[in-house]
């Protein structure tokens, strides 16, 4: 299937000033997830840093095999191979790490002020732009490999957003009134991906969480905490060194939240 033309691989290539992410890059027509593509490639051996771009995906899939809606020709759908050799448990920061870049790129290619719903949703003007899915697959007890799958609503009409999505989500060209060449925020996002995850590696967790915390749409306000046992009311109050979320429980006390166990809504003011 053909390329369209504003996804031109030599373009983003040549525009790359990653060191890691984006080395190598494979962009494809339709896919059924890239996710799906990377996490096979992360099996055969594929070097850290390989990034899938696909125009359409089929199969495109959010937390706990939600779908995502990936119709052609207006969405950015891409998966980044990762190999941190860290404990898998403190991958969970990655979320926040890709979180940051997407933000950041959002904001270089579209000037916008993007803001991160805990744990995996990048939200613009409080409506869901955007959504993060990290995998990963443990070797054995050392090495593993995480795949960070990202999707941002790019140039989309009303009509290319699914009916019951509308209007919590929204893409770029919704919100600026503008088409924004796709393969410009791939660049962006690869190109910021780099410096966060190579912050990632060195350790630096302090500035990703501080960043993190001045991004968030979460901190501050009270939620609804939706779990495989139940529901329970708390006040989001920080984000712990992993990137686990804090809850302050109502008539209760302060509780981790890990992302993979639950969901957040924000409950109404009380
Ligand atoms: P949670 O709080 O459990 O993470 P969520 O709504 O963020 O809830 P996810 O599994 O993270 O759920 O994301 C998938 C959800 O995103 C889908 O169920 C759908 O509601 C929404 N969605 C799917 N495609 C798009 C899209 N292109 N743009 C915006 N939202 C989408
Ligand atoms: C979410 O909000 O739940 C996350 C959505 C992640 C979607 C991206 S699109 C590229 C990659 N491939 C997938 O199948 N999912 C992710």
């Amino acid at each position: 299937m053909a390329i369209p033309a504003d996804l031109d691989p030599a373009k983003i290539q040549a525009a790359l000033r990653s060191r890691l992410i984006g080395r190598p890059l494979e962009v494809l027509g339709e896919v059924a997830s890239t996710n799906d593509l990377v996490m096979a490639a992360g099996r055969a051996g594929a070097p850290e840093g390989l990034a899938v771009l696909a125009d359409r995906q089929t199969a495109g899939r959010g937390r706990r095999g939600r779908a995502w809606a990936s119709p052609a020709g207006v969405g950015l759908y891409t998966s980044v191979l990762l190999r941190p050799g860290r404990p898998p448990g403190r991958a969970s920061l990655l979320t926040l790490v890709a979180g940051l870049a997407v933000a950041e790129a959002i904001q270089e290619v579209a000037g916008l002020d993007a803001r991160l719903k805990w744990p995996n949703d990048i939200l613009v003007g409080g409506r869901k732009l955007a959504g993060i899915l990290c995998e990963m697959a443990s070797l054995d007890a050392s090495v593993s490999y995480v795949v960070l799958g990202i999707g941002i609503n790019v140039n989309h009409g009303s009509r290319d957003l699914p009916v019951d999505l509308f209007p919590e989500a929204t893409a770029l060209s919704l919100t600026t009134g503008r088409t924004i060449p796709r393969g410009d925020l791939a660049t962006a996002l690869y190109n910021a991906l780099d410096r966060w995850y190579a912050a990632f590696c060195e350790g630096r967790t302090e500035a990703i969480l501080a960043l993190a915390r001045q991004r968030s749409a979460t901190l501050g306000r009270p939620v609804v905490v939706l779990a495989e046992d139940g529901q329970w009311r708390g006040l989001a109050v920080d984000l712990d060194d992993d990137g686990a979320l804090l809850v302050q429980e109502d008539g209760g006390g302060l509780r981790r939240v890990v992302a993979s166990e639950v969901s957040i809504r924000e409950a109404l003011a009380r």
